[in-house]
Parts: structure tokens; sequence; C-alpha cells
């Protein structure tokens, strides 16, 4: 029996950026998906344009220059939501419009305060109003593993004979698990009669830790896409995690029968860029990306490892672009062309301005640091290209003074973006409440810290730490970011201060959104 090919869907950028405290804007949206590109993805869910004039527009560059997959965007049952979608897809090589609505009754009857055939009716008109637009259209019945199976039956033969060509059957709450998920695909495509002329794609949500194995179960019953974002971020516990899935079906496949076209080799990368773009650190024991996956602490293990690799490893780290090694690769004396060659072998593509950049901190950290290897260049140029968010203000200078007998107090010079320079002083219960007062003073916010952790970059007294902190701001907001340098108070007020960036960014975001968007919680216009 010939294998069959599982799509990859990606919605980073859509579900992915509804995590709490992440907001992608328009650069780094590009940067993630012309990665989603290398990866080989199927379709790329470039956002939900009618919520704000900036997905709007991030849709129609990624649309305008990814080319090689199909870019999606998502649309609620209404007709303003499909033609804002068509607006942002228009250039797009194979554009998909992706309509949902809520299909449980407790959504029904509590959030859309409708009834089913009233959503049955809507569903099918946005259906043949959004194939006027495109040939490629996908529908989610949302909440589908907590709507009634007859119902959702029925609303699925219906979108199918209307004009949809993907049906996606999200598990929105992350309530199902893999006995009852896999077996829900199958009596759908059973039920439905039409179900044959559709891709049956699965969607689901980490609530209860089992999103990737739900995915597999949808697989092994039939799905034949599978949306997630990388690191599995997205809404609450996040989306299934792409990579664990394709990881799974790849060490499987030919015991599932299915296959996937995904570059396994840019995963290591692209969970890098995700992680840095979107301020949110994975943990460390994550499948496959985690930086404890391929680290073996017993003595044992390291004994068969050595012996022979597949003792103890069921994947190779190279298979998912794990550098290998940890030489040392640049010194002090290196010019800026070595520097550029080498950090292009590790994947990144830099600006001139974010070059020159990314080298003034490599010869700064040259200077106090006598080995630098891969890791040490991903952390300082990951800061260049995590900092494509053009930030409102920027750090001048830091001085610090604590210690045991002494008020912790930080001096601190800033400039905003127009240029313009400002000088405060703060103290604090430590050296770093006093930066985040600092800052605070100069800026004119007040956000919470409220998690703070330092991390070792690599081995050795003068290794960089790289810090990562999590503020909220007063609607309960929550925003994370991360900096490197040997120096961690200087690393500090690096990571407090891209926080509060994203923080002010988001704030402006929403102020425009509110001018022009309608809540996307209702399915009215
Ligand atoms: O979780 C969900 O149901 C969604 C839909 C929009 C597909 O994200
Ligand atoms: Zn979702």
């Amino acid at each position: 029996m010939s294998s069959k090919k599982v799509f990859i869907f990606d919605t980073t950028l859509r579900d992915g950026e509804q995590s709490a405290g992440v907001s992608f804007t328009l650069n780094q949206k590009l940067k993630i998906a012309e990665q989603l590109q290398a990866l080989k993805v199927d379709v790329i869910e470039a956002g939900f344009p009618r919520t704000s004039p900036g997905d709007l527009e991030a849709v129609q560059r990624v649309s305008r220059e990814i080319r090689g997959c199909t870019i999606c965007a998502l649309a609620r049952c209404i007709k303003g939501d499909i033609e804002t979608a068509w607006e942002g897809l228009k250039e797009a090589a194979d554009p998909r419009i992706h309509v949902f609505i809520n299909t449980s009754d407790i959504q029904i009857e509590n959030q859309l305060k409708k009834t089913r055939e009233q959503v049955l009716e809507q569903a099918i008109e946005s259906i043949r109003f959004a194939r006027k637009f495109v040939s490629n259209l996908e529908f989610s019945p949302m909440d589908a593993t907590r709507s009634d199976p007859d119902f959702l039956c029925r609303i699925i033969e219906a979108a199918i004979e209307n004009g949809a060509t993907t049906i996606n059957v999200p598990d929105s709450v992350g309530y199902a698990i893999p006995s009852e998920h896999g077996k829900m695909f199958r009596d759908i495509m059973e039920r439905v009669p039409n179900a044959h002329k559709a891709v049956f794609s699965c969607h689901a949500h980490n609530d209860l830790g089992l999103a990737s194995a739900n995915a597999l179960a949808a697989v092994q019953n039939g799905a034949r896409q599978v949306e997630g974002a990388i690191n599995g971020i997205g809404e609450r516990a996040g989306n299934t995690a792409l990579e664990e899935v394709v990881m799974t079906l790849k060490t499987h496949g030919e015991a599932l029968n299915v296959f996937t076209d995904i570059n396994t080799r840019e995963f290591y990368r692209t969970s890098k860029l995700v992680e840095r773009i979107s301020g949110m650190p994975v943990q460390w024991n994550k499948a496959i990306v985690g930086k404890n996956s391929f680290r073996h602490g017993s003595g044992i293990h390291q004994d068969g490892i050595l012996k022979k690799r597949e003792t103890w490893e069921i994947i190779d780290p190279e298979e998912i672009g794990i550098p290998q090694g940890t030489q040392l690769v640049l010194g002090k004396l290196s010019g800026s062309h070595a520097f550029k060659d080498h950090i292009e072998r590790l994947g990144f593509h830099l600006t001139e301005d974010q070059l020159k950049r990314a080298f003034d901190d490599f010869k700064h950290l040259a200077d106090k640091k006598k080995q630098i290897d891969d890791r040490d260049l991903e952390a300082i140029v990951g800061q260049r290209t995590g900092e494509v968010f053009e930030p409102v203000w920027f750090l001048d200078h830091i001085h610090v003074a604590s210690g045991t007998h002494a008020i912790a107090t930080a001096t601190i010079q800033m400039r905003n973006k127009e240029g313009n320079s400002f000088t405060d002083a703060a103290t604090g219960d430590g050296p770093i409440d006093a930066i985040c007062v600092a800052v605070n003073r100069v800026i004119g916010v007040n956000p919470s810290l409220i998690a703070y952790s330092v991390e070792n970059v690599t081995e050795g007294i003068d290794a960089q730490g790289t810090v990562c902190v999590r503020i909220q701001d007063e609607q309960g907001k929550v925003y994370s970011a991360q900096a490197a340098d040997t120096d961690v108070i200087v690393a500090s007020v690096n990571a407090y201060l891209n926080a509060v960036n994203r923080m002010l960014i988001v704030h402006s975001k929403n102020r425009a959104r509110e001018q022009t968007a309608p809540s996307t919680g209702t399915q009215d216009d």
C-alpha cells in the first residue's frame, strides 16, 4: 500500500500569536514566515486580517513574498471578515480562506446566543460567499470535540456540499483524549456521505498535555492535515507542537504508512527563532527542541552513546539541525567577513544594520570571553534578530550599585524613538528591582515583574547569562522577553526593556484595533 502524505499546517503566526504575552510585528512575522518556508510547511496561516490593520498588512506581505506553500487567512463566518481575508490573500500564489463558527451548544447558546439552525445557515452562506474568492477553502466547526456528533456531521456534510475543501475538526478547548479523538475522526468520515471529497484536518490544543497524542490519533484515523505551531505556542496551554508530530510521523512513518514533506533539519533553527521572537522560552525537557532533549545525564547512558548513538537516542540530533560540537569558532582578532560567514552558516541572515550591531556585540564579548562558540554566537546574534520589533525605547547606559551595606541603586540613561535622551535613578529591594523602577520612571509605566530567571549560555566563569523576564500590565496581560550578556545586570536591564517595549507595542496595536474592529468573540458583523 502506498504511503500517504500528511499536510502540515502551521499556525504559529495566528493561533501562536494568540499566546498570552505574544505579539509579533510585521517584520517578525515575515522572518518567521521565511523560516517556515525553509522548513517546507504546506500551509502558513498568516493571520486573522479582520482583527487589525496590522494583521491584514502582515497577511498581505506574507502572501506577496512567500512562495512554495499555501497562504491561509482566518475569518469568522461573516462577509466582512471573508472580504478582509481575501484582501490579505490576493497576491498569494495559492491562497486559502479558513472560516470558522462555534458548533458546541455551550458556545452557540452562551457566546453566540443563536440556535444550531442559525449556525448551520450562517456557515453555508459564508462558505458559498468565500468560494467566490478562492477554490481552496477550509471550514472549522469550532469546539468540535464538545459538539453534538449528529449536528457536527450535519454541518460538515453541508460545508463540503457548499464548497469547503478542507474540514478542520478542532479540539478548541483541549478536552479530548486520544482514543475518543481518533474515534471522532473515524465516525465522521464513516457517517458523512461526501467526506471523501475533503481533506480532514486536526487542530488540537494542549490543555491536558495531549495535543500531540491527539493529533497522532487523528492521523491514525484518517486525518491528512495536522495543524499546530512551532514550540507548541498558542492559546492557553498552546497548540500541537509541530516538531513533535512531524518527528513522530517520521520515526514511525513506515508503520503508520504516512509521510510529510517537512525539512526536519530546519526545526532547531525555527524553534530558536520563534523562541527569541515570541519571548517564550522553550522548557528544557521539551521533546525534540528542548535543551535537554539530546543530553544524557546517567553514566550508563553516556557509556552506551559513546559505543553506539542509537543505544539511547531514537533520533539523530542532526536530523533536527541541532549544531554539533562546541568548537572554538571565532576570537578577538576575527574580522567582520569571518563573522558574517560564520553566522550565515549558523542560519542567520541579518540586515547590514543588524550585522554591524551584532559584530559590535561580538567584539565586546570577545574582549571579555576567551572562547566563543556557536552557542555564544546564537545568543548574541539571536538578540539582534529577535529585536526586529522596532523598539520604542533604547538603553544607553546603566550603572548599578548594591551590596551588603548599600541600598541598591540604579542610574540609567535611555533614549526614545525620536532620539531624546532621559536620565533617572532609583533605589530598590535589590539591583533588579532598582533597574526596573528606574526604567519605569523614565518611561512612565508600572508593570509588575512576575518572573525572572538567569541561565548560563555556555560553561565557565566567563559565560554569558541569558535573562528571561515576564511582566504583567494593569489589564493582567503578560509579556515575556530575554537578553544575553556576560554581565547579568546588563542582560537584566535589556531583557526588562525588551518586555516593556513589547508591552508598549501591544498597547498601541490594541488602541488601533479598538478603533477599527468589532469583537471577534461573536459571529455578528
Ligand atoms: O482552536 C480553534 O478552534 C481555532 C479555530 C479558529 C480553528 O483556533
Ligand atoms: Zn486554536
